[in-house]
């Protein structure tokens, strides 16, 4: 296709781009322009509202300033957590290195809580544990309830400090690829002026996040469409484990917003409608702090024997109104607010109403511990694909596994955020020549813009993002069988075929959120056909996938990662599979060995 005349690029040239300004995004530009690296951060909306923003309870790390702490007992908990499908090389990584990366955040200037000596204040948090599972950690560092505000707004401002250049407000609309299958940059539009971008990099470090947004009910930001997956997807890439999908147990019911599990870590209990603790019977060493997969099949089984609470009977109470106001108001600001705005409940005084609620995506763009996107091609489980990293919600590490601990994940961003900038400055000489971009380059990105901008089909966008998100709702839950997937994968190939009939009503590139959304939309389709596809095929229970037909986990047949490939012209997944990485990366640390998981 040649460029129609409608469209003009203004280029730029970067050692490196970052797309995308959450916590991940930031701690990787930054890193990278500390190092002496022209660094570009294109984002959808302006930094400080990526949804980073909105994470509530802390970020990990085995500091050890409430009590005696242990880096290795923080990888027995996330191994634990993953059910043993996390990477252990990348999980030693995390957990030796979190203590360094949550010091250099106090250095920066986040405003962490403290405790009566000045230290980082720290709460226990679901599936964090002492001595290898025996006791409660206190793990979990924290500013308040708004933890991840106090980090995203300290790395912006860093950023700015060490002069990264900022391309706010602009959507990525797909990746520049050679025909070596080298990434070469990234095609953006600017949504206040309607002009396209074309960004030449050395790297580009995708930091695009999560897609909770492919469901009905989340505690995701409405922009968490996974862009930067589906520009993988596009680019003949896999992405890995999207079958595992993590419900939070303490979503409010019926608005989805987030109530932190720092409320639990504070002392916070659910009850049902008897008045029970019922998680008492499910998890009785760590309670109402067992990991979150736990929490929210429990309140699951137990809204559905009847013992759910309101007049429906369809949620659970969390009561935080027996602790001192007092504690509320230092320790859980943000929530009191919430509670009152969101549920009309005074917490000091009343439970608060939840419902388990999507929260985060396990799965995401494979790479290694260095951020870089892994190819897989035939097999091999060491190529990576020149020019390309990944990062945050959007990568798999992968340090989650099947289930993600509560805080693992801000600690997740900063040190992979970090180990980007790391490896991108080994990668990258500052200033270093690039091939020149082809003529051609970024036309796969117009030809996209172009095909939606005048979609003048019968179906709104709208429509069919609600048939989406019903669908993954309701088929692809916190419990699912082999017919409730299969039907989940027949909706969304119907929403798939559906998409060549929709209605862009507004052919303008200016403020245009009709056309974003259907963007966002395309983006989010791929990404439901691979995790209702990976979840269809996985016949066990692991973790975030919870199959009532395979109500067990099968370490013979099913401790190795899915790997989706989704052609972008026909909808069709393929699937394949990657061995677990059973090794460690130092000597002084030892394989996790598979276990019984009880908490
Ligand atoms: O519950 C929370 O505060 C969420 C934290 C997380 O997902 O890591």
């Amino acid at each position: 296709m040649a460029i129609s005349q409608d469209y003009k690029f203004h280029d730029h040239t970067f050692d490196v781009v970052v797309v995308g300004a959450g916590g991940a995004g930031l701690r990787a530009t930054l890193g990278c322009v500390e190092r002496g690296l022209k660094t570009a951060c294109i984002t959808k909306v302006f930094p400080t509202r990526s949804h980073t923003v909105a994470a509530q309870g802390g970020i990990s790390a085995s500091l050890g300033n409430m009590g005696p702490d242990d880096w290795r007992w923080h990888m027995y908990d996330t191994v634990k957590g993953s059910d043993w499908l996390g990477d252990q090389d990348a999980i030693e990584y995390l957990c030796r290195h979190a203590p360094e990366a949550v010091f250099e955040l106090e250095h920066f200037g986040v405003p962490f809580s403290r405790t009566e000596e000045g230290k980082i204040y720290q709460r226990p948090f679901g599936g964090m544990t002492t001595n290898f599972g025996e006791g409660i950690a206190q793990r979990t560092c924290a500013a308040a309830d708004r933890t991840g505000h106090a980090i995203l707004h300290t790395l912006y401002g860093q950023s700015v400090r060490h002069s990264a250049e900022f391309f706010i407000e602009y959507f990525g609309i797909d990746l520049i690829m050679d025909d070596a299958g080298v990434c070469r940059g990234v095609v953006a539009l600017d949504q206040a002026t309607g002009e396209l971008h074309r960004f030449s990099s050395s790297l580009v470090i995708l930091a695009t996040g999560g897609y909770g947004r492919a469901y009905f009910s989340a505690t995701s930001a409405h922009t968490c469409t996974g862009d930067g997956n589906a520009m993988v997807i596009r680019a003949g890439l896999p992405l890995q484990d999207m079958e595992f999908v993590q419900f939070h147990p303490t979503g409010i019911y019926g608005a989805g917003c987030l109530i932190t599990e720092g409320a639990r870590g504070e002392g916070g209990y659910l009850t049902n409608s008897a008045g029970e603790r019922f998680m008492e019977r499910y998890a009785p060493s760590a309670k109402d702090l067992a990991s979150r997969d736990v929490v929210s099949r429990a309140m699951t089984m137990e809204i559905r024997d009847g013992r759910g609470v309101g007049p429906k009977k369809d949620h659970i109470h969390l009561h935080l109104d027996h602790l001192d106001p007092a504690v509320l108001k230092e320790r859980l600001p943000g929530i009191s607010e919430s509670a009152k705005i969101f549920a009309g409940v005074d917490l000091t005084k009343e439970p608060i109403p939840v419902l388990p609620t999507v929260h985060y995506n396990m799965g995401g763009i494979p790479t290694n511990f260095h951020g870089e996107v892994l190819t897989l091609k035939d097999g091999n489980p060491d190529t990576v694909v020149p020019g390309l990293m990944a990062i945050g919600e959007a990568a798999c590490v992968s340090v989650h596994g099947a289930n993600r601990l509560g805080s693992n994940s801000l600690i997740d961003l900063v040190v992979f955020g970090r180990a980007a900038g790391i490896r991108a400055a080994e990668l990258v000489q500052p200033s270093q020549r690039q091939p020149e971009l082809l003529k051609s380059a970024g036309e796969n990105a117009i030809e996209r813009l172009d095909h939606f901008r005048h979609a003048k089909g019968g179906t709104p966008t709208a429509d069919l993002r609600l048939q989406m998100q019903r669908a993954m709702q309701e088929d692809a839950a916190v419990f699912r069988t082999q017919e409730s997937l299969e039907q989940g994968c027949k909706r969304v190939a119907e929403v798939f075929s559906g998409i060549e009939d929709i209605r862009v009503t507004d052919r303008s590139l200016v403020w245009n959120s009709d056309l974003i959304e259907t963007l966002e939309l395309d983006n989010l389709i791929v990404q439901a056909i691979a995790t209702v596809e990976g979840a269809v095929a996985r016949q066990e229970s692991r973790g975030a996938h919870a199959r009532e037909d395979f109500p067990n986990r099968d370490d013979v047949n099913f401790m190795k990662h899915t790997l989706a490939w989704v052609d972008p012209a026909t909808g069709k997944a393929t699937l394949d599979y990657r061995p677990v990485h059973t090794y460690t990366l130092s000597n002084d640390i030892e394989y996790i060995k598979p276990k019984a998981r009880v908490y």
